[in-house]
């Protein structure tokens, strides 16, 4: 039997960016959605071409790297917004603009102070000009969860006839139950029947984003717009993972149905996020929580002994969840055994980057014993998502944490140049990041700093994750460093955030 194709559109780029603390640089971004594509997501949203000249590039150059997916600009429905949507996804090897506007009318009325057919004067602008730039236009009823069925139905036939080929209905404030979605979207695909493909695009602000994206499948969506970790604005957006392994473990009640996801890419695509953002999934978080494969009664572990299936419907191997290293590196192992275990972890690198990440791995194996899966992957990450950088960490000395002043002599790379400061602080972090502001000149606000233990042990790597504001009106920047002294992982991450956002400034000029 001819199964139908749920179509998955990632927005992890775009509404997972709106997590608070979640911006991402251009190569984070990049390397994203190369393991997007690898995921085989039908369609990645890259960003909002509009929000700032940093998207901008980051579509663009996203646009030219990846050949398998759709790539798809978000627009509200201005034509400012569509041009720029248009020309950053020009060279994209499949392109889609995606436009919106409210169309409930608490939306209307309050936020856009418009009549509805202002409204749909403006969606049908938008979608006819996105034609000019695209052949695939999608539009989305913002709110649609709280729309008149009857606007819903009349803004439908309008964009359609504009050239829209998909019409996206949006629980943007995520308060529609399961049975509601269900009945908003059977009514919309029975009225819209083959002139459109009918998607949804559920918040989680009562936990039911992934139930009624199901809900919404059975009632004739064929397409759902969700993010890897359920990352989103306030409470998240539905979440990729759920709504694949829900619609592949219950092949049974989704008979008719299945997607193109590679499920074996799901555990790294979640990694290489929560890596990226510094934002962890709950440990109990459904598919790719620390604890989802793990079972601590006594009653389960022997049941597992005997059969899985008695406490396991799905297997780790599944999602991609390798649990053992296959083959533990040290500081004895050459390149080729390096490059080859690179490859067992989906890594391909280019000349360049091999070298360099060959380079760090020899010095990490000069302190830490054993380097595990784990280790290898933090490591090649953080080289690959590296802003150009403009200041680089040559030597870090501490002097006195417990008695005396907390002091910090930092030598800086810059353009070739070595410099030397010192600086003192309450305690040494503070120390650490005002000599390096001091060496470049730029003063940023501390918003947050984590630090993780990438794998067991005393000498395990510390992975330190910060997020540091600069500028009152631009979201905070993430930085991170890796090193198996807490301290200098911390001068690395601060350094880190301070070239990501030069990349980004370096774009603000530039445009
Ligand atoms: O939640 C929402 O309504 C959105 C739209 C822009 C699709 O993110
Ligand atoms: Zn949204």
């Amino acid at each position: 039997m001819n199964k139908e194709i749920i179509k998955i559109f990632d927005t992890t780029l775009r509404d997972g960016e709106q997590s608070p603390g979640a911006s991402m640089n251009t190569e984070e971004k990049i390397q994203i959605a190369i393991q997007l594509e690898k995921l085989g997501v039908d369609i990645i949203e890259a960003g909002f071409a509009a929000a700032s000249p940093g998207d901008f590039d980051a579509i663009e150059k996203i646009a030219q790297r990846v050949t398998n997916s759709t790539v798809c600009s978000l627009a509200r429905a201005i034509d400012a917004d569509v041009k720029s949507a248009g020309e950053a996804i020009a060279k994209a090897n499949m392109k889609r603009i995606h436009t919106f506007i409210a169309t409930s009318k608490i939306h209307m009325e309050h936020k856009l102070k418009m009549t509805p057919d202002e409204v749909i004067q403006r969606a049908v602008r938008a979608v006819s000009y996105a034609k000019e730039f695209v052949e695939d236009v999608e539009f989305s009823c913002e709110d649609a969860g709280r729309s008149d069925i009857g606007f819903l139905k009349e803004i439908s036939d309008a964009v359609i006839d504009a050239g829209a080929s998909t019409i996206n209905l949006p629980d943007t404030v995520g308060y529609k139950l399961p049975s509601e979605i269900g009945e908003m979207v059977r009514i919309m695909s029975d009225y819209t029947k083959n002139r459109a493909i009918i998607s949804v695009h559920n918040h989680n602000d009562l936990g039911l984003g992934v139930a009624n994206s199901l809900e919404a499948v059975l009632n004739g969506a064929r397409q759902v717009e969700c993010t890897i970790n359920g990352l989103g604005e306030r409470a998240g957006n539905a979440a990729l993972e759920e709504i694949v392994m829900a619609l592949k473990v219950r092949s049974d009640t989704f008979a008719n149905y299945e997607t193109n996801i590679n499920t074996q890419e799901i555990y790294p695509s979640s990694r290489l996020i929560a890596n990226i953002t510094g934002i962890e999934p709950q440990p109990n978080k459904a598919i790719v929580g620390k604890n989802a494969f793990s079972h601590e009664s006594g009653i389960h572990q022997d049941g597992m002994l005997k059969n899985r299936e008695t406490y396991e419907i799905m297997s780790p191997e599944s999602i991609g969840l390798i649990k053992e290293d296959t083959l533990v590196l040290g500081k004895h192992s050459g390149r080729a055994a390096f490059k080859d275990k690179l490859a067992k972890l989906g890594f391909t690198l280019e000349e360049e980057a091999l070298n360099k990440s060959f380079e760090r791995f020899k010095l990490l194996a000069d302190r830490k014993k054993e380097i595990h899966d784990a280790d290898l992957t933090a490591l090649v990450t953080n080289e690959m998502t590296k802003a150009t950088q403009v200041f680089e960490l040559v030597s870090l000395q501490l002097m006195d944490c417990s008695n005396g002043v907390p002091s910090a002599v930092v030598k800086i790379k810059k353009e070739g140049k070595e410099i030397l400061e010192s600086g003192i602080g309450a305690g040494m972090i503070d120390a650490i990041f005002k000599t390096i502001e001091k060496i470049s000149g730029l003063q940023g606000s501390l918003k947050g700093y984590k630090v993780k233990a990438v794998t067991e042990g005393k000498d395990a790597l510390a992975s330190v994750t910060v997020t540091v504001s600069f500028s009152n009106n631009e979201p905070a920047i993430i930085g991170h460093g890796l090193h198996v002294d807490t301290m200098v992982a911390s001068a690395r991450a601060y350094i880190g955030a301070l070239n990501s956002y030069l990349s980004m400034e370096g774009m603000l000029k530039k445009r």
